[in-house]
């Protein structure tokens, strides 16, 4: 199945202190989803935000809200989080005591659900779960910090999952996150990603460049 290219900005890589205002910006200029990094110092060694502060910014753009948790436990704040306004929460399957049941309860509150899969961590670890998920993010960096650098041992992967997913007439997107910009952006999409997260690339020159940021991630195939 033909997909959409898409465009999620991370907002970890833009300015904190307006995140409102940054997060208006960005959905102007072209942004498709919004990407938020919801790390615990735990799972990951950084600290981020939690549903307050998602909630909070809800109001500030109508877009797609992508959560992608870096958090353990997930299941105490699948609730909170949907309730913030998130539309697509993703997490990593190690995170989890049983798979299944996340997807199911994010699922049961009609939300798109993803599975994260570290540098590590080998595609056919989620293949069981392909017929209950909407989205297989395959991280291109260790998750804990924006600006890392792309690893292209990663494009393997994504090849092999767009295999499996062509094979098995599935509908899930493919998004990449960590170290994306308009240099390994064609090679990702080429791989077959559809959804390219991006925090420095889209953020990176301040407002002014928003949109020209998002022009060539999405023009880069
Ligand atoms: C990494 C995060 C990424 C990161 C992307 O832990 O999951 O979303 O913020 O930032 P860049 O594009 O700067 O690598
Ligand atoms: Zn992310």
């Amino acid at each position: 199945m033909k997909k959409e290219i898409k465009i999620a900005p991370s907002i970890l890589a833009s300015n904190f202190s307006s995140l409102g205002e940054e997060i208006t910006n960005i959905s102007k200029a072209g942004a498709d989803y919004i990407h938020f990094d919801i790390m615990d110092g735990h799972f990951v060694p950084n600290l981020t935000f939690g549903p307050n502060t998602v909630k909070y910014l809800r109001k500030y753009s109508k877009k797609t809200f992508d959560v992608h948790l870096m958090i353990e436990p997930v299941d105490k704040f699948l609730i909170p989080f949907i309730k913030a306004g998130a539309d697509i929460i993703s997490f990593h399957p190690e995170t989890v005591k049983n798979v299944d049941k996340t997807i199911k309860v994010i699922k049961s509150y009609k939300k798109k659900v993803g599975l994260v899969l570290n540098p590590n961590i080998k595609e056919n670890k989620i293949f069981p779960y392909l017929n209950k998920i909407d989205l297989i993010l395959v991280m291109t960096v260790y998750p804990g910090f924006g600006g890392q650098k792309f690893m292209k041992s990663q494009i393997k992967k994504i090849e092999k999952i767009h295999e499996k997913i062509k094979k098995e007439k599935l509908n899930i997107d493919i998004e990449v996150d960590g170290g994306i910009n308009i240099s390994n952006a064609k090679k990702v999409l080429q791989a077959g990603a559809n959804i390219l997260v991006a925090g420095t690339a889209c953020f990176k020159g301040g407002k002014k460049f928003y949109k020209k940021n998002i022009y060539s991630l999405r023009k880069s195939k």
